[in-house]
């Protein structure tokens, strides 16, 4: 499996995104600030893979501590820088949550434990991770049929996790099955995930795929070449309203417009229920240099105005349904998600 991001020997090695899949090479983090920075710049991303990297900072900036400094103060201080790092994906806050409850619990515990009780945490959520993609891929499954075309856009596979994926889990899963299918990847402007990372990961696996630009889609649906769509997510609200990658909701309308499947993949941490709706969730804005630039060359008049939120947020009257690690949830989400 691809190795996203790993605890070695008090430092965090990550796999920086932001080379492949031109070069191979790993990022070493030996600091909460290096960690942080690693979120900001993408050197990692993907909604479930930030959550992890979070926890590890947290643990790491933790580890590195002096027996003499101020435990609490130094995990405020911690926690708030990691906390700025993105806005969107709720899963970043999510995990650091659970690893505030963790540390909040084991103020009397030694310093030496305490700091090993924090990683523990770190690692349960990495591991956790993985078991939780395995389950969506078993439950998503099911929606894919021999012989179908799947369109997936951004990268919601093992590179965005700590393992196996979201919306890739589900398709490796169906064709672990012995499901002959079919994968067209949107590029994903302007980060190229689609092209970089989701094309990257499938090849490896022997997955068919097939790179398509972001304006390739509408094409397709109409003549019939798209079966299914299937995205991941970074927020979703409790009615189902689902933040996700610039261009997500594009092909959400295109897809109901052609009676074709929408489906969204998301571990439970990504549902974010103290939203009502979409309208709440923060969109991250992004430099303008990643619209001008492609590869680090200027692409346009240098200078030029640029708007570039990193997501959008589908309405949920667009999704057809929500693979969780707890099943497929169809509308109403806001009593279905809940799985109760
Ligand atoms: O800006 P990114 O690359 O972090 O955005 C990632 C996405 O939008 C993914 O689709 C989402 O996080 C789901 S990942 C399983």
């Amino acid at each position: 499996m691809l190795p996203t991001i790993a605890w070695k020997e008090g430092t965090i090695v990550m796999i920086d995104q932001r080379k492949l899949p031109a070069e191979e090479v790993y990022v070493t983090c030996r600091s909460y600030q290096d960690v942080a920075e690693a979120i900001e710049k993408m050197v990692i991303r993907g909604a479930p893979a930030i959550g992890v990297a979070a926890a590890y900072g947290l643990a790491l900036g933790l580890w590195t501590l002096k027996q003499s400094e101020d435990r609490q103060a130094a995990f405020n201080r911690i926690f708030l820088r990691l906390e700025k790092t993105r806005p969107t994906a709720v899963n970043l806050f999510w995990a650091l949550k659970r690893m505030k409850r963790v540390f909040e619990e084991n103020m009397d515990i030694s310093f030496e434990r305490l700091k090993q009780r924090m990683l523990d945490e770190a690692l349960s959520i990495e591991r956790e991770d993985i078991e939780t993609n395995k389950k969506i891929g078993i439950w998503g499954e099911g929606l894919i049929h021999d012989g179908q075309i799947i369109l997936t856009h951004c990268n919601a596979g093992a590179l965005a996790t700590a393992g196996f994926g979201t919306a890739l889990g589900v398709i490796r899963a169906a064709f672990s099955k012995g499901k002959k299918i079919r994968v067209f990847a949107d590029e994903t402007r302007p980060f190229l995930q689609g092209a970089r990372l989701t094309c990257w990961e499938l090849n490896r696996d022997g997955i068919p795929v097939v790179l398509i630009t972001d304006n390739m889609a509408g094409y397709l649906m109409l003549k019939g070449e798209i079966d299914a769509v299937i995205t991941g997510a970074d927020r979703i609200a409790a009615n189902g309203d689902t933040a996700n990658k610039i261009g997500t909701y594009t092909v959400a309308v295109l897809a109901k417009e052609h009676n074709i499947p929408f489906y969204v993949a998301a571990p439970l941490s990504t549902v974010d229920f103290d939203k009502t709706d979409g309208s709440g969730i923060p969109i991250e804005e992004r430099e303008p240099e990643e619209v001008r630039k492609i590869g680090g060359s200027c692409l346009t008049v240098p200078g030029i105005d640029v708007r570039n939120p990193a997501f959008d947020v589908t309405p949920a009257r667009f999704i057809t349904a929500i693979v969780t690690e707890k099943g497929v949830a169809y509308p109403p989400y806001k009593k279905n998600l809940r799985y109760s």
